[in-house]
């Protein structure tokens, strides 16, 4: 009986050790905004997809993080900074791309606050990084595009952008300067641009995961991915099988948001860091 126990909890050791020194490519990380449930955001339905289909080796990991209305971001900061530095360990060739997503953006702002060294493995692992309905907008940035890739929302700021304020100021400069950001903010959208004429919550912050968005996001990161990288030395680097490609348990069609996450948005404009 003893023994058993102690061999099960061997096999489980062993199955979890395994399971975190497998090293893949690139790992796309997603992390969700307020209300969602654990599990790929609704901002990025098909994005993920294409580019896996596009670039082999890569893995999907959701950032663990409460997503809940009481600012939990620095939750979901905390989880992907474990997460990536786990990964610097096991899998120095592992590259990285995060995507979030409201609160999800202010996550990642938290993440990347900390990592703005460029001569650090973590910057350099980092290829790419996609925010939609980012509350920390920052107005004029060069790498903010609306649904259609234009300018319509470029110059407005998010609802909690503050540039005298350290905390609020948004993403690194850096992440700005050096093509690995792209920030994308949906007309209508009261979180990102909430003086956009007519902005709202719903629908305007829920309506990332249209075929549009979607198609912008994939062509962005299938380029920082090196799909077809203007730097050819790119190549596959991961250890582990080639077919783990493992997409979420998305289920949805690309324009699909589930009825108990527009119920529990609505009426609730202030409740989205
Ligand atoms: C994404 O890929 C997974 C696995 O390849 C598949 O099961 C799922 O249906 C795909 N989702 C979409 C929206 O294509
Ligand atoms: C956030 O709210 C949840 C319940 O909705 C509560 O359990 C948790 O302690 C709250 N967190 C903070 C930081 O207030
Ligand atoms: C960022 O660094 C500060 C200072 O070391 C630390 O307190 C904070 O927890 C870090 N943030 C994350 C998300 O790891
Ligand atoms: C912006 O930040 C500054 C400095 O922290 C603060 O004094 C000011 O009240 C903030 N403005 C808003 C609108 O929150
Ligand atoms: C600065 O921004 C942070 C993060 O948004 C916020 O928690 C804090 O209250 C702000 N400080 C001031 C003085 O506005
Ligand atoms: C805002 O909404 C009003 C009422 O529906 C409409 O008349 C107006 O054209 C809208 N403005 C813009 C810029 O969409
Ligand atoms: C790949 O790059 C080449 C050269 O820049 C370009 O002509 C081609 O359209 C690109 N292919 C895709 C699928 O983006």
């Amino acid at each position: 009986m003893k023994l058993t126990a102690t061999f099960l909890a061997l096999t489980t050791l062993l199955t979890i050790s395994i399971a975190q020194t497998t090293c893949h490519k690139y790992v796309i990380i997603s992390i969700r905004g307020t209300y969602e449930p654990q599990g790929r955001s609704i901002a990025f339905t098909t994005m993920i997809n294409q580019t896996f289909a596009a670039i082999p080796g890569g893995v999907e990991y959701d950032a663990v993080y409460p997503a809940a209305a009481n600012q939990t971001a620095y939750f979901g900061a905390d989880d992907v900074t474990r997460y990536i530095n786990n990964g610097l360990q096991n899998c120095p060739q592992q590259q990285y791309a995060i995507l979030g997503y409201s609160q999800g953006a202010s996550a990642t702002m938290l993440t990347l606050n900390n990592i703005t060294d460029p001569s650090s493995t973590a910057y350099k692992a980092i290829k790419a990084v996609l925010v939609v309905g980012n509350p920390y907008h920052i107005p004029g940035a060069s790498v903010n595009v609306d649904e259609n890739g234009g300018d319509a929302t470029k110059n407005f700021p998010g609802v909690v952008y503050n540039a005298s304020n350290a905390s609020s100021r948004g993403i690194p400069q850096i992440y700005y300067d050096d093509g690995k950001l792209v920030d994308i903010c949906h007309t209508e959208d009261s979180i990102c641009a909430p003086a956009y004429p007519n902005a709202s919550f719903v629908p305007g912050h829920i309506q990332y995961g249209k075929q549009n968005v979607q198609d912008m996001g994939a062509k962005f990161l299938i380029e920082r991915l090196g799909g077809n990288s203007t730097n050819p030395s790119t190549t596959p680097t991961a250890t582990g099988s080639p077919t783990s490609s493992q997409p979420a348990q998305y289920t949805g069609g690309a324009n699909m948001v589930p009825m108990s996450f527009i119920a529990a948005l609505s009426g609730m404009f202030a409740l989205f860091l």
